[in-house]
């Protein structure tokens, strides 16, 4: 075929199987029969592999998943990806709206609902309508690029329809079909794999699989609500934006409403709530955004969400079943945390044979006994939990569970905790060698949110303990792979992976080593925030608690946490051994008060409307350059940048003396500040 020839011919297949690939993944109503489809398919195959040189970027091909990769860079948002608050009650919607009409006073608002995909947040960077993008949410600042793995996703145009900005992010939720995700874990079963929890965390699994390949043969979808930087012309309302997603091929949600008041927006709610069941993804609740765009920028942002929009979400789903059995576990802190033992019950997408009871003291409020009748719900739609028993339906043959007084797992002495700041007395293990602990330990050390190391999860951990590996974390960085693959049913290509993990885990970012070394009271956010306080392991080693409580983000509580765990000899131990091997000691992260940069200590306050910047642009660059943007003037405000119609603001600038800019000194200030 000639090249004119084949040109015709591949645009035209091309065109013709986006056609299918819209009308099946993103308007559900397939035209064609699956074997038609796969015909088209295999044609379009066909050729490329005559004129390889010819194939096009969109070419529906392209979405088979290309070479695996070694991991995923990371990369900043050009737009932070905020959260959203969330509402719980018709009331909180209520104060929400008066919240919102209070800083537009003057204004009619409306509103629409929209379904809460419960997927995983994604940014999609289209330039000159080509995909060029796909960035996890990751801290909101910086995600995780995986532009080859949403490639793979079928209902997403790999280019967008008619005429669009030249630099347009989308951003959205990638989720896993109901369906898909049903069949995807009978078949991980059937092949001996452990099955997904529930769909998100298989949509998670999957954005970080680095062949994508295998992600190719996932069934997930996308579902877009919003956008991040634009260049280029958008539309002004929220409902027009969602059909001129659908107009360019975009999946929005099916169903969504426009509300005026109060009440219809609480209606809407329920009638979300009715019908969410027959869509194919979770939905955990609604979300509220005010339509008018021009409205949002006036309500700007908290650090964590925008003003303008909200989150109602649908109480658990909970279902009924019998408690045949009350298990202890250990954790790595050494809490003893009592497990129910259910007869399997289906919930919110999955089958649950296991339950939290929490801690003692709650199971004994709510006087839970083996044999009992059980009503369970997903905390946070992950961990099921056990919220209440059904006592009218007991006959007397249940039982009291007595708590046991030694450790399960190692028979040593337990003791009550009462210093955990939850209120609640936690029973630990004051072995710190319990072989559960230490399980517990290498387990949050190699966990996706910290060291992040593949292959090390319940499994090989088990194995490894078991076998006397590994004792510590420090450990892992000894192993051998014939030590490995000796392991029970250990291929050397899993094991090589595991040790390949344990390898790259060593430039891994301090906070990430912080995080998983496990110390009381120090997540990922904490963690963080002590890598911006100290330029290295070291300096954070050598602060006592004072030191440490004096950082403006720590708090006492954390602070002597802290102190104590690296006054242990035991863990500085644990830190030399880890030095020895390698590991990444100086935090990148680290602000030392005047370096962070040209606006640092400035304040802003953005009012009116600016000729080019939109607020939130304005806010980026401020925020960019270690400055803060504020929404009330005082008199530690630095600077006001005023554009037309600046009213109150504008007005209490000029009586407290803090000079005011328009938006060309705010961008001559940015650029000098370069
Ligand atoms: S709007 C500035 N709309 O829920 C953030 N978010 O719990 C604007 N989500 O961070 C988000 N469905 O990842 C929006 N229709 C929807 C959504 C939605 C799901 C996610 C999103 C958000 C999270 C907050």
């Amino acid at each position: 075929m000639s090249k004119s020839d084949f040109k015709t011919r591949h645009s035209k297949l091309a065109e013709e199987i986006r056609r299918h690939d819209k009308a099946y993944y993103v308007e559900g109503t397939p035209t064609i029969s699956d074997h038609a489809y796969d015909m088209l398919y295999r044609e379009l195959l066909d050729l490329e592999k005559e004129h390889p040189e010819m194939v096009t970027p969109d070419s529906p091909s392209q979405r088979v998943g290309g070479a695996p990769l070694d991991g995923f860079e990371s990369v900043r948002h050009a737009i932070p990806m905020k959260s959203l608050d969330n509402t719980y009650s018709p009331d909180e919607v209520r104060d929400f709206v008066k919240r919102v009409q209070k800083l537009l006073p003057e204004e009619e608002l409306d509103w629409t609902v929209e379904p809460k995909v419960d997927g995983v947040a994604i940014c999609l960077r289209y330039e000159n309508g080509m995909l060029v993008a796909g960035i996890t949410r990751g801290d909101g600042t910086t995600g995780d690029d995986v532009t080859e793995n949403v490639k793979t996703i079928r209902g997403l145009p790999l280019k967008l329809q008619g005429n669009v900005p030249s630099v347009l992010e989308l951003r959205g939720e990638v989720y896993m079909t109901r369906s898909g995700f049903a069949k995807l874990n009978d078949k991980r079963e059937a092949e001996g794999e452990e099955r997904f929890a529930n769909a998100r965390n298989a949509t998670t699994g999957t954005l970080k699989q680095l062949d994508p390949k295998i992600t190719a043969q996932r069934p997930l979808q996308a579902i877009l609500y919003g956008l991040g930087q634009v260049q280029g012309d958008t539309p002004p309302t929220q409902q027009e934006f969602l059909d001129w997603l659908k107009s360019m091929g975009v999946k929005a949600s099916e169903r969504n409403w426009l509300c005026k008041t109060e009440d219809e927006l609480i209606s809407a709610i329920d009638e979300l709530d009715q019908v969410r069941d027959g869509f194919d993804y979770e939905t955990d609740g609604a979300v509220m955004k005010l339509n008018s765009v021009a409205l949002r920028e006036r309500c700007g942002s908290t650090s964590k969400a925008p003003r303008w929009a909200i989150a109602y979400k649908y109480a658990p789903e909970q279902a009924e079943t019998v408690l045949k059995d009350i298990t202890i576990q250990v954790g790595r802190t050494g809490a003893l945390t009592p497990v129910a033992e259910l007869e399997p019950v289906f919930l919110a997408g999955t089958t649950v044979k296991r339950a939290t009871l929490h801690n003692e003291e709650d199971m004994r409020r709510k006087d839970v006994r083996i044999g009992d009748r059980v009503i369970i719900e997903k905390a946070g739609d992950i961990i099921p939990a056990v919220v209440k028993v059904t006592k009218e339906k007991r006959d007397g043959s249940e039982k009291e569970f007595v708590f046991p007084s030694k450790c399960p797992e190692c028979q040593s002495e337990v003791t009550k905790d009462s210093t955990t700041g939850s209120g609640n007395v936690v029973i630990r293990c004051q072995n710190p060698d319990c072989p559960a602990q230490v399980r517990g330990r290498l387990e949050h050390y190699c966990h996706r949110g910290a060291m992040d190391i593949e292959g090390g999860g319940e499994v090989m951990v088990r194995q490894l303990v078991g076998a006397g590996l590994v004792l510590d974390v420090s450990e892992l960085y000894k192993l051998k792979l014939d030590e490995v693959t000796a392991l029970e049913r250990m291929a050397e290509k899993s094991a090589q992976n595991f040790l390949d993990g344990i390898h790259a885990s060593k430039s891994r970012e301090l906070w990430r080593l912080i995080f998983g070394l496990g110390i009381l009271h120090v997540g990922a956010g904490v963690a963080k925030a002590l890598t911006r306080c100290f330029p290295d392991l070291d300096a954070l080693m050598d602060a006592n608690a004072d030191q440490l409580n004096e950082q403006d983000e720590i708090g006492p509580v954390i602070a002597q946490s802290v102190s104590n765990w690296f006054a242990d000899p035991f863990h500085r131990k644990l830190i030399e051994r880890l030095r020895k091997a390698g590991l990444e000691f100086n935090s990148s992260l680290f602000n030392s008060g005047n370096e962070i940069g040209p606006f640092t200590g400035k304040t802003f306050v953005l009012t009116g409307t600016l000729p080019t910047l939109k607020r939130s642009e304005a806010a980026e660059l401020i925020e960019a350059r270690g400055g803060k943007a504020s929404s009330s003037v005082s008199k530690k405000t630095h600077f006001v940048v005023a554009g037309e119609e600046a009213g109150s603001k504008l007005a209490k600038a000029e009586k407290l003396g803090v000079p005011v800019i328009d938006e060309a000194e705010f961008l001559k200030m940015c650029e000098e500040s370069q």
